[in-house]
């Protein structure tokens, strides 16, 4: 397999608003930012990817840009960035830019233009349409945010397509024009010495021809199938690769709700004619019942064996994975897939463990390196996140549904879980900042914060340290192939990596009770390479008795 540095590389994401605070307008910043760089160096991460800094009115929190060339007030100055890049590079790390070109804001020049009149030659950089006779909306597709995909401009009597919130219109990729102004803005920045792009939702970009309904009769319903993976996002893929990518040596990953390990496999291809490697949603998807993200279930670990397996196996030789198992549009994992009371510590670092051991680039979000926790704020006047409010108005105040189990679900699945401020010490909110924070700071930061984790060896601060370190030290973790063993455990996950003659043992209890793993390994060699747990005495490979959350990984020669 071919050798490369972001195959190597460890990604933390930061979600700018929530980092820290450097002016004490409880928003997060640029000067925080580079506050912190010795903290991250520490960490031993390669990439930062930084969520979208660019001017936004903020109504999905800079995911709705105004100016891609322009830095957000509230974060500061281009020179605030410029001294960003700037520290991070002389530390030996990367940047990776959020690049947001399935939609613009409203406020976006492009728009203002745009809506003024059918001939403004803007109109046809967005997707417009009239509403049907019968006073409809063009079509029945709904948003990712609620509601209608298609708001009424007054100005022209015609409708825009926004596949998320109503600030957010949909650019019209079939446009050349269109597609020339963004690559000609991505390689301004890769000009000013970016590492990289993290394209968000890239794969909705291509809409299915005349924009269909859906078959089902219903006034409004689910469009997917018309727009994720549409019929000419390779191309464009293609040839944003081509006139852009290809000049410079970077790092690109692109969101993909509803893609297939097929799909992946073309869009991660190994030729790299399109990106390095997307995200997927399989897995975060586990815990979904029918009725979607806020229909909860608890999820089975025999589904997130069948998920994870299928994306190791299915893009193996054919292209490259991402690894995450929460972001900012995710609940925080130690919450959602480990024991975030009494084994905080030991699941978040079996969790680390699991994924980081896999084949792929590991993604690490800000706050996980510390077990950061899922947050229960009693008020929905106390959530920020536009797709809760959306979600709730639709649930409970048009649609009659019980307050409380609306809430907690978005205990379980809310995206502000992961939006919190970061826990950086014990003084008032929580050392993020001296103002009164954009959002409450969680609770519990006085016990979880960074300050306590970097005072402590036994941390999972520093066991991350070594998850990353292991990773330098061992190409068998970044390009040996992946095989599930023991399947039809109910409690451990256990899987093997094999490169040339050595083998790679990794062994996961997902629960809070001892379970016992039975392999049948004859190395001569079995070197214990990380656990979350004091060795017990029982080291036997081929049998071993795992506690709560316990981790272990062998190298086997
Ligand atoms: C995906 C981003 O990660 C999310 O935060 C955002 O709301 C949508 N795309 C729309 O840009």
């Amino acid at each position: 397999m071919e050798k490369k540095w972001w195959k190597e590389s460890v990604v933390y994401q930061i979600y700018p608003r929530s980092f820290m605070d450097s002016n004490g307008d409880g928003i997060g910043d640029l000067k925080g930012m580079t506050s912190k760089l010795d903290y991250l160096h520490e960490l031993g991460v390669d990439v930062i990817w930084l969520s979208p800094v660019y001017e936004s009115p903020n109504d999905d929190n800079g995911y709705d840009i105004s100016d891609y060339q322009a830095i957000m007030d509230e974060f500061g100055t281009m020179k605030d960035w410029e001294d960003l890049l700037a520290g991070l590079h002389s530390r030996g790390m990367k940047l990776m830019m959020d690049l947001v070109v399935n939609h613009t804001s409203d406020e976006h020049k492009w728009f203002v233009e745009s809506r003024k009149s059918k001939d403004n030659p803007y109109r046809d950089y967005y997707v417009w349409r009239p509403g049907k006779e019968d006073g409809l909306e063009p079509n029945n597709w709904t948003s990712f945010f609620s509601g209608s995909a298609w708001q009424k401009d007054e100005e022209t009597d015609e409708y825009f397509l926004h596949l998320f919130s109503k600030k957010q219109p949909d650019l019209n990729w079939e446009n050349r024009k269109v597609r020339q102004e963004i690559y000609d803005m991505m390689t301004w920045w890769l000009d000013k010495g970016i590492d990289g792009f993290r394209m968000d939702v890239i794969n909705l970009i291509s809409k299915v021809d005349g924009l269909p309904s859906t078959p089902s009769g219903k006034r409004y319903d689910w469009g997917g199938d018309y727009f994720m993976n549409g019929p000419r996002v390779h191309e464009y893929l293609q040839e944003m690769n081509r006139e852009v990518l290809s000049k410079y040596d970077i790092i690109t990953v692109g969101e993909c709700p509803g893609a297939s390990t097929e799909d992946a496999a073309q869009y991660a291809n190994k030729e790299q004619t399109e990106l390095n490697m997307i995200f997927t949603f399989e897995h975060m998807d586990i815990d979904s019942g029918p009725g979607g993200k806020w229909d909860v279930k608890p999820w089975e670990l025999k589904d997130l064996k069948d998920v994870m397996t299928k994306w190791q196996k299915g893009l193996e030789g054919k292209g490259w994975n991402s690894l995450y198992l929460n972001n900012h549009d995710q609940p925080r994992m130690v919450s959602r897939f480990g024991n975030d009371k009494e084994y905080r510590v030991e699941s978040a670092k079996m969790l680390g463990t699991f994924l980081h051991m896999m084949q792929g680039t590991p993604y690490i979000y800000q706050g996980e390196e510390i077990g950061m926790t899922n947050v229960r704020f009693e008020a929905i006047e106390e959530y920020n996140d536009l797709e809760i409010h959306n979600m709730y108005r639709e649930k409970v105040t048009e649609g009659g549904e019980d307050h409380q189990k609306v809430m907690e679900s978005i205990y379980v699945k809310g995206r502000d879980n992961a939006r919190t401020p970061m826990q950086w010490d014990e003084s008032p909110n929580g050392g993020f900042t001296t103002g009164t924070p954009w959002i409450k700071v969680n609770p519990n930061f006085e016990q979880i914060n960074a300050k306590q984790a970097l005072a402590d060896s036994n941390s999972i601060f520093y066991y991350y340290q070594k998850l990353i370190k292991l990773r330098k030290e061992h190409d068998i973790i970044v390009y040996g192939t992946y095989d599930l063993v023991a399947e039809e455990h109910e409690a451990i996950y256990a899987y093997t990596r094999t490169l040339g003659d050595e083998k790679l043992l990794v062994v996961c209890n997902f629960y809070g009770d001892e379970a016992v793993f039975n392999g049948n390994y004859s190395f001569d060699n079995a070197e214990l390479l990380i656990s979350n747990y004091e060795e017990n005495g029982n080291e036997n490979i081929n049998n071993m008795t795992l506690r709560a959350y316990e981790t272990r990984v062998y190298l086997l020669k």
